[in-house]
């Protein structure tokens, strides 16, 4: 009887070791080193890529960073962001601006001269936004691997993008619609800590905010008139202005002290620190006594990892596009 029951347990203990290994074979998500043994160069030659466009244009980090976090809003990170072509994601206003398409387009090249059909478009973006927050004396994480690429790209989805003009609640619900925390969309939000913005879509603050006041009251006063020479009323719209003033190319966790300090650019930037939920994520970015410390550099990864995950296609999903501009 009790040989009997032993049994039992030794085949149920079976059962559930084959049923959790059969899982772990049909949920393939991404993970760590997809690449280690079909191409074990990718991670370099991503890597290598970047940097060396890094050194002739610094200004393609912030773009690489920016242009991953686009894709994975809109249908999830599969390279939608990169297809060329009339009415596609990159037609859309919100990606007029991107930068840093070449980077993926030359990595993509020397990746099907190594091994031919192997890597994807998506990871080659997810890849290089971390190596560009590397090269900016950001840190560095593991970049779980294994996207797919989509076959869909379509401007008119590009709706439930972030807004330089969002309120907080419309950012956190956006966010939350991607199963991203207020602490995700703060810590997302503080890649700011690097790049610029064109005067177009902040200098309203400085010169006609609202019906009732001119100047947004959240900007710093001594700041005003700095933000005013550098973007005059009657100026060149497509000027850019630094996110984080004073340490534009540097990954740092200063953006946050100038929001505090009422520097931030971006109305929905600032608005981080004027509304109680995501101000208190900020103190605790920043170390303020009286809130538990969080490290934006450790968080930011965490979250970065977490962003770049939503919506993957992964397994026989989508495809590995030849091109990175055209769908197969
Ligand atoms: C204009 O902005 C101020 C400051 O943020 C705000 O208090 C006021 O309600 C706004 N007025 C209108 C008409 O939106």
């Amino acid at each position: 009887m009790e040989i009997l029951d032993n049994l039992n347990k030794i085949s149920i203990f079976f059962f559930l070791l084959l049923a959790t290994s059969t899982t772990l074979v049909l949920s393939q998500g991404t993970r760590v080193g997809f690449y280690a043994t079909s191409c074990p160069r990718a991670e370099s030659i991503v890597q290598s890529t970047v940097r060396s466009h890094f050194q002739s244009n610094p200004k393609i980090a912030p773009g690489l960073l920016r242009m991953h976090f686009h894709d994975c809003f809109v249908q999830g990170c599969d390279g939608s962001i990169l297809i060329d072509g009339a009415g596609t994601e990159k037609t859309a206003g919100p990606n007029l601006l991107l930068r840093g398409y070449e980077v993926i387009d030359d990595a993509k090249t020397q990746l099907e001269q190594a091994c031919p059909g192997v890597v994807s478009c998506a990871d080659i973006l997810a890849l290089a936004a971390r190596d560009s927050v590397v090269l900016t004396n950001g840190p560095s994480w593991p970049v779980p691997t294994g996207r797919r690429d989509g076959r869909v790209s379509l401007a008119s989805n590009t709706a439930n993008l972030p807004r330089f003009q969002d309120s907080v609640d419309i950012q956190k619900n956006k966010f939350f619609d991607k199963g991203l925390s207020t602490q995700d969309l703060v810590a997302l939000v503080g890649g700011h800590t690097i790049g610029t913005a064109a005067c177009q879509f902040f200098q309203y603050r400085m010169y006609n905010f609202n019906s009732s006041v001119t100047v947004d009251p959240s900007i710093n006063p001594a700041f005003l008139s700095q933000l005013q020479s550098l973007c005059p009323s009657d100026g060149d719209t497509s000027k850019r202005v630094a996110l984080d003033t004073g340490s534009e190319n540097r990954f740092d966790s200063s953006f946050f002290e100038n929001l505090q300090n009422g520097r931030g650019i971006l109305e929905s930037d600032q608005m981080l620190w004027t509304d109680s939920s995501t101000r208190s994520v900020v103190q605790q970015f920043l170390g303020i006594r009286g809130f538990l410390g969080l490290t934006f550099s450790i968080e930011f990864t965490r979250s970065m990892v977490k962003m770049s995950n939503i919506e993957v296609k992964t397994g026989t999903d989508g495809e590995i596009r030849r091109v990175c501009s055209a769908i197969n």
